[in-house]
């Protein structure tokens, strides 16, 4: 096993009824920026608990932080906050709401043409120089609530970039199951695929001796493939609906990624549909990714099959297995609603690979994947078979 460090400072709170706690564990006397999407919370009653919990504090409200979030947008963010020196922000929303906080809390007292944070990639890792922030979940699937990653989209040029560092976790985060009961059931087809993938970067790469990892992945994997299907149509079922939560949260805080290689070359390009296309998060995963393992069969074989034998119980040759693993994959996305081919989401993409490989190029991104082998070549392979 390769040494590792986890670091993960987030203080989750987990289970039904917990809003009420934002009083305690936001700093006494904070100036809050209370972050949201495009109203949500209205409907479904989390904007009145959150606000009935926090009557003793001072609180400015910026709404409208859109899926994908976007530069744009959160520089707005940014320049309220500076004004009225806030010194808490507090994101009640889904991946796109939480990302927007670590965004903002990062530009805040940011030296330099904020932009730069996105396209130089800047890392923060002094907690003096950003903005502490907590979170309350409405959307089980990025793991944004308990990592310190986030991807913001600059409209203006229709690039979907990311940054982090050690100082953007969360300082806490409210996970309450219930909320997901108003969620779009695309949203919660969404969730289950991006928590998938986000679990398939991290293990689907050579075997290693990170034996744990890979048990606690397969524990994951096998989790959503249990509860997905049925959450979907029983959202309100607490049972479905915590393990659901759960297993995003656990599939992308850093645990299972510890000492092993980890790919995230999916995440990548799917990233430059959502940006030309505006299709959603996890849908780009559906299209690219078992295109991505057949394109690196040779790669990822062994792992396919080792995926293939526990999690769906094939058997025959490492090859067949393998080949199979990948077209059970695909029937899984396809039981919960996920497209697997950009035609099914597009009418014009025919120069999509090739724009995709340019942009690459031009950030000097030559070679992806946990072996560093998936060539700008792969890569075009990769997006025209997902056509
Ligand atoms: O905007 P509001 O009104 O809140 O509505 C949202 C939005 O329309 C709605 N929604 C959220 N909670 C709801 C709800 N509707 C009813 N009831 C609720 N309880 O759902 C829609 C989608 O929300 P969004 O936050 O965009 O979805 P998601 O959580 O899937 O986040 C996607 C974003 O996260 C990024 C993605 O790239 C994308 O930008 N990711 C962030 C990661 C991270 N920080 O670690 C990792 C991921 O791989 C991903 O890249
Ligand atoms: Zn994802």
């Amino acid at each position: 096993m390769n040494n590792f460090e986890f670091y993960n400072p987030t203080n989750l709170i987990f289970g039904t009824g917990q809003i009420q706690k934002l009083a305690v564990l936001i700093p006494k006397n904070s100036k809050i920026l209370l972050v949201y999407g495009g109203g949500s919370i209205f409907n479904n009653g989390i904007y009145s608990k959150v606000k009935e919990a926090l009557n003793d504090f001072e609180i400015i409200e910026f709404g409208g932080i859109e899926p994908n979030p976007n530069f744009e947008t959160l520089i707005k963010a940014v320049a309220i906050t500076q004004e009225e020196k806030i010194n808490f922000i507090l994101a009640v929303g889904g991946g796109s709401v939480i990302d927007g906080a670590k965004f903002i809390s990062a530009a805040a007292h940011f030296e330099g043409n904020p932009i730069e944070i996105l396209q130089k990639r800047i890392l923060f890792k002094d907690v003096s120089k950003v903005i502490p922030f907590g979170t309350v979940l409405t959307l089980p699937a990025t793991g944004s609530e308990m990592n310190s990653g986030a991807v913001v989209t600059i409209a203006a040029t229709q690039e979907k970039l990311t940054l982090g560092g050690s100082a953007l976790f969360p300082k806490f985060s409210i996970c309450d199951p219930t909320v997901i009961a108003s969620l779009p059931k695309r949203q919660l087809q969404n969730g289950v695929i991006d928590a998938y993938v986000h679990v398939l970067e991290q293990y689907l790469t050579y075997p290693h001796e990170g034996y744990l990892q890979d048990r606690i992945a397969e524990g994951i994997l096998e989790t959503l493939i249990q509860v997905g299907p049925s959450v979907v149509e029983k959202p309100k079922d607490y049972a479905l609906a915590s393990n659901f939560m759960w297993s995003c949260t656990m599939a992308l805080n850093g645990l299972i990624q510890k000492g092993v290689p980890s790919d995230w070359a999916t995440h990548m390009i799917g990233h430059e549909l959502t940006a030309l296309f505006g299709i959603d998060h996890a849908r780009t995963l559906a299209i690219i990714g078992p295109n991505l393992y057949r394109v690196m069969f040779e790669t990822k074989k062994q792992k396919l099959a080792q995926y293939g034998k526990r999690i769906f119980n094939l058997s025959g040759s490492e090859d067949e297995i393998a080949n199979d693993a990948i077209n059970k994959t695909i029937a899984f996305f396809k039981i919960m609603g996920m497209p697997t081919q950009l035609s099914e989401c597009e009418k014009n993409f025919d120069k999509t690979a090739d724009f995709i490989v340019n942009r690459f190029a031009e950030r000097g991104w030559t070679a992806l994947g946990e072996k560093q082998n998936i060539t700008l070549e792969k890569v075009k392979s990769i997006v025209e078979m997902s056509y």
